[in-house]
């Protein structure tokens, strides 16, 4: 890639779209667009001097109405790779606490100058509310158990890094399938891309309706390990449960933990993915987690190069490739 992000495009297809608020209604050549922005936005950060003038005197807010690490740090980072000028707004030390409604809030903001909103709330549709009621471009940062599209496109994109290609492959969802909105984004990124998708757990944390998505359900682990080349293993989402979906967490663990054990009848090369935050001793081993096959901190590396790709596709710019 050119040391400056600017120029003709390569890419044939034209990038039109303002806002990224699922993956559902993406098309597969757009998460190939994006996937390949991020690769050529994955140098910038190998740089010393990390920054492109790409979104300069662009201004973008983090709008965050639930708890974030991750992911609020890193749209704050890739806005800044850019040169973007960026704001977090936190809800508690804001108006909302005086009365004042979410769009009112919002739109208050946006009156500012603003032109990228991202934005996670627990409810789902948020996003999309706002993409209608403004006229400043929004990112979805998580809106409830729905979708959280830039968390799927850092999977996928740590999934073609490693393994040089996403089609024919096997991937396992392991977990709290029904209130995981990477679940969700993950099902429609990797089905798009020509994955196979097993979604394997509990059967109380696996909605019926996820068979209209087109994938396997599982609801042994040790059953499918030996055919997946991917385990995704999501976090239980305690704070959406209403409680009792499974007898305790040790069983939990029994069955669905992801253990040295477990990882040696599974594929030698086999890929481990985690979202974060994980739950040591719940959903994985610590020895797992921070093992040979785990990506958990290459995928928060990537997730910077994927929303400086995000970031820059809906202010305007057009796909990239690495070779540029
Ligand atoms: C995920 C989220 O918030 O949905 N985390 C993240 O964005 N890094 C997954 C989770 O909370 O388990």
């Amino acid at each position: 890639m050119a040391t400056e992000v600017s120029g003709p495009a390569k890419s044939t297809e034209l990038w039109t779209r303002r806002h990224l608020l699922d993956l559902e209604h993406l098309e597969p050549w757009e998460i190939e667009a994006i996937l390949d922005t991020a690769s050529a936005f994955r140098e910038v950060s190998e740089r010393s001097r990390k920054k492109v003038p790409a979104l300069q005197g662009k201004v973008v807010v983090n709008l965050f109405f639930e708890p974030s690490t991750r992911t609020r740090t890193s749209f704050s980072l890739a806005a800044k790779r850019l040169s973007a000028d960026t704001v977090d707004f936190t809800v508690s030390s804001s108006s909302m606490a005086k009365g004042e409604t979410f769009i009112d809030t919002a739109k208050n903001i946006e009156a500012m100058g603003v032109d990228i909103m991202v934005v996670r709330h627990q409810t789902p549709g948020t996003p999309h509310i706002l993409a209608r009621k403004l006229q400043c471009s929004v990112i979805n940062a998580g809106d409830g158990g729905h979708e959280h599209p830039t968390q799927a496109l850092l999977d996928v994109f740590t999934i073609r890094e490693v393994k040089g290609r996403i089609r024919g492959l096997t991937v396992g969802l392991i977990g709290d399938i029904a209130h995981s909105r990477v679940a969700r984004s993950n099902i429609w990124a990797l089905k798009k891309l020509g994955a196979h998708v097993i979604v394997c757990g509990p059967p109380t944390l696996i909605p019926r309706s996820i068979t209209k998505l087109d994938v396997e359900i599982a609801y042994s682990l040790d059953e499918i390990l030996p055919r997946c080349d991917v385990l995704n293993v999501l976090r239980i989402q305690f704070e959406r449960q209403r409680g009792g979906l499974f007898p305790s967490i040790q069983e939990y663990f029994a069955l669905y933990g992801v253990t040295e054990e477990r990882l040696r009848r599974a594929k030698d090369d086999v890929l481990l993915l985690a979202p974060g935050p994980i739950n040591r001793g719940i959903e994985l081993t610590p020895g797992v987690a921070d093992g040979e096959h785990s990506a958990v901190l290459r995928q928060v590396t990537n997730g910077l190069a994927v929303r400086m790709a995000v970031l820059y596709l809906v202010s305007g710019g057009q796909p990239r490739s690495a070779a540029e």
